[in-house]
């Protein structure tokens, strides 16, 4: 075969993942094609990994070194991916996703090192080249540090730790980073010993400015990683002038970049705070926490009266539910009680659960109708004319002390307004925290009656009850 048509139907074959790249994300965004957008993605990529081994031209002469490698690291990542995939508990995926981003993230800065280490032997660097080795290197290395971090405080092994003058020393390495980079870019041939300054700098900082975030900020920041894992791999896609690799990368970036935006408007967050790592300040740790008042509990046979007679009920699915499995027995609920003339739906928070989407995803699973799921503006706005209010193992989601209390790690979240409903049924096993871990006085409010219990035990009662009436 020539060498033109070797490389032509290396081009073909990534300009075919790109399409599949493209039309995956685009399934992605309805809960019924998603499955199947996922699928064509990773056929896609499956396609420029064999395209790229069978046509990419021999980079070393040791070709048989080099497949042996390749197949290696294939089934050696095959089979920690699979395993890992398979194991993970619906609700330990974000803590999976941080990793996987993690492990994109040193991919960049690894190419970056490599890159730099080949073409220092080979000459002297072209600025172009050398800024985008600089910025897959730095951008690589802070997605690392930082969603190792992340990883570590979603798992329960690493705590919040904000220190004094926290935001300084971030600011500070920020511009340390950016300086040195600068200077390296403008080098004909930079010393490596610059290149591991930079590498070293860049981890510190992932590190620092993930460690301080807490209480119910995280999504915003897992979001964030994602991102620059995207644009890091879109900078490795650059410079071996892979078209499937810079098309993925831009995606990831992309995509990411846009979820992050629309997080911190939903958090009410701003970005910058979340760059100098000056969010969630303070973590779980502050917030109003004494004593509150008591709490009234109610029966599943009193709440199932309320419901069976009410007009419009509406859930509020939290990660309680997703942790219960609840999603099917909710459903059925749903039905039972619309079969009694009562109109039902879902008010779903944008960062309920443990991941963007997280009950959206959960509650399609279980065949709830789309259009059932209302946005937050939407439930907020319906909430005065809504009869019940049953809030299934959510918390800081319908928390008022982000509208109340200045002092609380979630002040400024736009939350469910539940307080709005006329009545008010909290289902959840205890009195236990959320995810902020702050007292919620929703549960001490005269109109909420609590009904302990795991969600889907409480959920079958219920459903029991609604039938006997
Ligand atoms: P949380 O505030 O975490 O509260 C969940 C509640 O569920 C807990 O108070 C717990 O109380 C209850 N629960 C646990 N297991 C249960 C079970 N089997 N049955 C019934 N209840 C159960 O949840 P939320 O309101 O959904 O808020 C989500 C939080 O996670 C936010 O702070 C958010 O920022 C954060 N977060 C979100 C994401 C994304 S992107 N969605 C990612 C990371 C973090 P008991 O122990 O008393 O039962």
């Amino acid at each position: 075969m020539t060498e033109l048509l070797q490389n032509s139907i290396l081009e073909i074959c990534y300009l075919i993942a790109s399409v599949t790249f493209i039309l995956g994300l685009k399934m992605l965004s309805s809960p019924d094609k998603a499955r199947k957008g996922n699928l064509y993605a990773a056929y896609g990529m499956g396609l420029a990994i064999l395209a790229t081994i069978l046509f990419k031209e021999e980079l070393s002469s040791d070709k048989m070194l080099n497949y042996g490698l390749i197949l290696g690291g294939l089934v050696v990542g095959t089979v920690i991916g699979m395993r890992m995939a398979l194991k993970v508990k619906m609700t330990a995926m974000p803590q999976m996703v941080s990793f996987f981003n993690g492990m994109g993230g040193a991919c960049a800065a690894v190419i970056s090192i490599v890159e730099f280490d080949h073409i220092s032997h080979s000459g002297t660097f072209e600025m172009g080249m050398l800024i985008v080795i600089i910025l897959g290197l730095i951008i690589g290395a802070v997605s690392f540090a930082g969603s190792i971090i992340a990883y570590g405080k979603l798992e329960g092994k690493i705590g919040d730790k904000a220190f004094p003058g926290g935001q300084v020393i971030n600011i500070g390495l920020l511009l340390a980073i950016l300086g040195l980079g600068i200077y390296m870019a403008t080098m004909a041939s930079p010393e490596p010993m610059y290149l591991y300054i930079l590498l070293t700098l860049s981890l510190l900082y992932g590190i620092l400015f993930v460690m301080p975030i807490g209480g119910a900020d995280m999504p915003v920041v897992i979001s964030l990683l994602n991102s620059f894992t995207g644009v890091a791999a879109a900078f490795g896609g650059f410079l071996y002038g892979n078209q499937a690799m810079l098309t993925g990368g831009i995606l990831v970036g992309s995509a990411g970049t846009i979820l992050t935006v629309l997080m911190c408007t939903a958090m009410n967050r701003s970005l910058m705070n979340v760059i100098i790592g000056s969010f969630g300040g303070g973590g779980a740790a502050a917030g109003k926490d004494s004593e509150q008042g008591t709490i009234k509990e109610i029966t599943a046979t009193d709440a199932a009266i309320l419901l069976a007679y009410a007009n419009k009920v509406s859930v509020v699915p939290g990660y309680g539910l997703a942790v219960a499995q609840a999603q099917h027995t909710v459903h059925n609920l749903e039905k039972i009680l619309e079969d009694k003339g009562v109109e039902f739906n879902y008010a779903v928070h944008p960062v309920a659960g443990r991941m963007p989407g997280h009950m959206n995803v959960l509650l399609a699973e279980a065949d709830v109708p789309y259009p059932k799921l209302q946005e937050m503006e939407d439930a907020n706005g319906d909430m005065a004319s809504t009869d019940v209010v049953l809030v299934i193992g959510a918390n800081d989601v319908v928390n008022p002390a982000a509208e109340t209390d200045p002092s609380s790690p979630i002040y400024g979240m736009p939350i469910i307004k539940a307080l709005d409903a006329k009545n008010i049924i909290v289902m959840k096993r205890s009195m236990g925290k959320g995810y902020a871990g702050i007292e919620n006085e929703l549960f001490f409010h005269e109109k909420n009656r609590m009904l302990f219990g795991d969600a889907k035990d409480s959920l079958e009662k219920l459903i029991a009850e609604v039938k006997n009436l």
